[in-house]
């Protein structure tokens, strides 16, 4: 191939990739240096701001293809039989920076954007199905209590478990971070969870209250947190680099993709709230109905414009799916288009990592960095007598579900089982085996010691005394064996 010139952004050869212009081989630069300006104002441009939580991930494309029929739940063309759909996938940890290790202890971020031929569907997910609150208005609090304290700059046990003790909803996601499932040996071997309750509408209106699992065909697999910490401080970015030899190996990861579907009616009466997630429907109740499998198989050619551009939003729904009354869900389907439109700008749908397959037609106009547009004599409102789209209710096969009530503030109604520490305590009994229980000890032990704050030290012997009181004393035991063996030290 001959080598191409040089150009400035407008296309323009320039005389020289080494040497600004000057006044005299070491005299002062000319400001005219139109390609030099130009250079370093371009790079000055080049990040867009992080996202604000799962800073940190890797990702690749893919394919989902349907291999059972669930068409009597969904209309979705995304899940009939036979259907084929191009993917994205991105996986994260949440608190750390973009630069951070991908093996420090998190629960870490499972998405994927489906590019239906009726527009985009997106499953923003985790590897764990449950999270730590169970309102969205809890979120910012949340976040920053696992971030950085504004003084010194450093992450703060004492602030993460003044949240957490404070907010007992969060004991089951917490016993799952704190257990093996917050250490995963890479990305390809882990599980996924939508975690919220959906709902899918089928052709003829029913309408079903679903939860998605991805279950990994690399297996689950963990690390110890000692090996852990060697890799975060050997190789920060471990996962993303597991990920990408992978697939350009050609050993191309799996997940099989299955549903709990809970008919409709059956949400009035369940034993567990069934909108609220902090909780987890067991299977014995609603079993895992397959749908088909996700396959990863094609690295992004440029990191930039594929995975830090890339948009994953609840707000992606698709005709046949729709969100549920959880309020985390609801809060969640506000938030990431508006993060989205700062982060990446206004007309972020139309870079092409996110723009649909699907054709899109409406009224928006215009905005920073707008490229596409209508023919000139397109109509550009509704209603129209030109010709333009008009809205369709049939099409957009959205969901509902009944509401009555005054407008208030209020926790959300308590089924027969609900309590903030059941569902946790039944993880650590009776999924964690004695080693896995062990380790879990261990963890919290160490992540507990580093509590400054006395009372909140306390808080937290009590918050795992709910979950199991032998967690408790084995804990306040551990922390006071740890306490003397500092003191000897
Ligand atoms: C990313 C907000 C709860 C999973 C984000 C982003 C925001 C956000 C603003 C950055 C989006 C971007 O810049 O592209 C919230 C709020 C929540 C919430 C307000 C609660 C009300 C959750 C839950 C899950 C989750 C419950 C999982 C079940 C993720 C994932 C990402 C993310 C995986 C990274 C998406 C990607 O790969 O680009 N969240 N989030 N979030 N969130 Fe949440």
């Amino acid at each position: 191939m001959p080598i191409e010139p040089t150009t400035t952004q407008t296309g323009t050869p320039v005389a020289s990739d080494a040497h600004s212009l000057t006044v005299g081989a070491d005299g002062a630069t000319a400001l005219h240096d139109r390609y030099l300006v130009e250079k370093l104002a371009q790079f000055n441009r080049e990040r867009i701001p992080e996202r604000i939580v799962h800073a940190k991930g890797g990702g690749a494309h893919g394919q989902f293809v349907v291999t059972n029929d669930v068409s009597q739940y969904t209309r979705a063309a995304v899940f009939q039989p036979g259907a084929t759909t191009d993917t994205l996938q991105r996986f994260s940890s949440v608190a750390g920076e973009q630069g951070s290790p991908d093996t420090w202890r998190d629960v870490r971020g499972f998405s994927v954007k489906f590019y239906t031929s009726e527009g985009n569907y997106d499953i923003v997910g985790n590897n764990t199905p449950v999270f730590f609150i169970r309102d969205g208005i809890k979120f910012p609090d949340f976040i920053h209590s696992q971030k950085r304290l504004p003084g010194s700059g450093l992450r703060d046990a004492t602030m993460q478990w003044d949240f957490w003790t404070l907010s007992p909803e969060s004991a089951h996601q917490v016993t799952y971070l704190m257990g093996d499932r917050g250490l995963p040996r890479s990305w390809r071997e882990m599980p996924g969870f939508g975690s919220h309750t959906y709902q899918w509408i089928n052709a003829a209106g029913e309408r079903f209250w679903v939860k998605y699992h991805f279950t990994s065909n690399q297996g689950n697999v963990e690390m110890e947190g000692s090996e852990a910490e060697l890799i975060a401080g050997a190789d920060a970015d471990y996962y993303r680099r597991d990920l990408y030899e992978a697939i350009k190996a050609g050993n191309f990861p799996s997940w099989d993709v299955s549903v709990q579907v809970m008919p409709y009616e059956d949400a009035k009466t369940y034993r567990f709230n069934p909108f609220d997630l902090t909780k987890v429907w067991p299977h014995a109740d609603y079993p895992l109905i397959k749908v088909g499998t996700h396959t990863l198989n094609r690295n992004p050619e440029n990191f930039f414009a594929e995975i830090e551009q890339a948009a994953f939003s609840p707000a992606n729904t698709v005709p046949g799916i729709d969100i549920s009354p959880d309020k985390m869900l609801m809060a969640r389907v506000f938030s990431y288009p508006d993060a989205q439109r700062y982060r990446v700008g206004a007309n972020y749908n139309e870079i092409p990592v996110n723009a649909p397959k699907a054709p899109v037609h409406n009224y928006s106009q215009d905005g920073a960095s707008r490229h596409g547009f209508k023919p000139a004599d397109a109509p550009v409102y509704a209603p129209n007598s030109l010709g333009g789209p008009v809205a369709d209710a049939a099409a957009a096969g959205e969901g509902s579900w009944e509401s009555d009530g005054a407008l208030l503030r209020a926790a959300a109604t308590l089924h027969s089982e609900d309590s903030d520490f059941g569902q946790a305590g039944t993880l650590y009994r009776e999924v964690y085996d004695d080693a896995a229980k062990a380790r879990f000890l261990d963890t919290i032990t160490g992540a507990v010691s580093g509590v400054e704050r006395p009372e909140v030290t306390e808080r937290a012997i009590a918050y795992w005394t709910a979950v199991d009181a032998t967690l408790g004393a084995s804990l306040r035991a551990n922390l006071a064996a740890w306490a003397e063996a500092d003191l000897l030290v």
